[in-house]
């Protein structure tokens, strides 16, 4: 089952030149077992992967990358016009959208074209267009890496939040997803007030409608991951106080945000670069993306080196300019 020495260049979606140690595909939870259990005896750092959407090689990986295929797909209740449905972390997520769509049931639909998996979906919480994974999710099903013992954790005692959960914080390293049970609806039900999403869809929205306007604008907007290598968002949108916000305002007047609570608001990143100009410049074979500034692409020959200085140019900039540290939604591995 593992293979050793491997060029994973085209096993994540930045396509940034890179080998691991050992790269294993598992169909089956026991098959997860029994790889973990040669990695600890062989004593080999590893981690889990799925399309590698959100993960920056700093170097090559001196262990065993995980790579769930289990591919099962199960409705366990049918009632009051609500579906419980567990998919397997291996699906592709795109393609669970699709079939989810193709079912008629509601829920993912915004979040169509996300690249990765169902797995990952849980743990990093991915959103899109006013829904994150955490509103559909219903429970997570694990397998503990120390002891080999699978459970179920309900969504609610996850930790999740904008684009995290204890799986990326405090729980780091102690679980591998190996299934996610979503709580989707049979009756119709839309979410369109983000941005001009409801200009896109029309005044007669249906789910398939709702699920090409999102591929449209994905289209649009980002970089298709086979034709060039980014991760999606390179950073996440900062959350400041209100009280920054409004000296920000006093020197840009049109900033915009998202409101959060009393006291905090969400200013989008993109804005920031853009207003910094960084559209279309590049480092090395790093760019940023000219029609999404949040998104850092691979032009072909980037290494990672390229990557992390353009970002941390970016960020040095707009921490100059803006008084906000922002931070990296990308995982960087070591
Ligand atoms: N903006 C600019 N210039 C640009 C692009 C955007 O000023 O060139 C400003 C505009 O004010 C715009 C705002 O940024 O209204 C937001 O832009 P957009 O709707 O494209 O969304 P985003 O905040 O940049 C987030 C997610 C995306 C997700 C979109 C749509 C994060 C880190 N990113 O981007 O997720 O697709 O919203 O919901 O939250 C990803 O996580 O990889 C990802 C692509």
């Amino acid at each position: 089952m593992i293979q050793e020495n491997i060029d994973i260049t085209r096993r994540h979606t930045f396509g940034i030149a890179t080998r691991a140690r050992a790269w294993a595909d598992y169909s089956s939870v026991d098959e997860l077992r029994i790889l973990l259990q040669e990695a600890h005896k062989q004593q080999w750092a590893y981690m889990p992967i799925g399309e590698g959407s959100n993960l920056l090689f700093v170097k090559n990986y001196e262990g065993l990358l995980l790579h769930s295929a289990i591919k099962s797909l199960n409705v366990t209740t049918s009632l009051n016009n609500e579906v419980l449905v567990q998919a397997g972390s291996g699906w592709i997520w795109d393609d669970f959208v699709a079939y989810c769509v193709a079912q008629g049931w509601y829920g993912v639909e915004n979040l169509s074209y996300i690249p990765g998996t169902v797995g990952a979906s849980a743990v990093q919480n991915v959103g899109a267009y006013g829904v994150e994974a955490c509103d559909v999710i219903e429970s997570v099903t694990l397998l503990a890496t120390d002891t080999l013992k699978e459970c179920t954790i309900k969504a609610s005692d996850c930790g999740y939040g904008y684009r995290t959960s204890h799986f990326k914080g405090d729980w780091k390293g102690m679980y591998i997803v190996t299934a996610v049970t979503f709580r989707l609806s049979t009756t119709p039900h839309y979410t369109l007030d983000y941005g001009n999403l409801h200009q896109w869809v029309g005044d007669t929205p249906t789910l398939q409608g709702v699920r090409n306007a999102v591929i449209e604008i994905r289209r649009k907007k980002l970089p298709e991951p086979h034709e060039l290598g980014s991760a999606g968002s390179f950073f996440v949108n900062p959350v400041i106080s209100r009280e920054h916000y409004s000296k920000l305002q006093e020197k840009h007047p049109d900033i915009p945000c998202y409101e959060i609570d009393e006291q905090r608001v969400k200013v989008p990143a993109a804005w920031l670069i853009d207003r910094l100009k960084w559209k279309g410049k590049s480092l090395g074979g790093a760019m940023v993306y000219p029609e999404q500034p949040l998104v850092i692409v691979n032009t072909g020959n980037a290494k990672a080196g390229h990557v992390v200085q353009l970002a941390q140019d970016i960020a040095f900039s707009v921490l100059m300019e803006f008084g906000i540290a922002i931070t990296p939604e990308v995982n960087y591995i070591y």
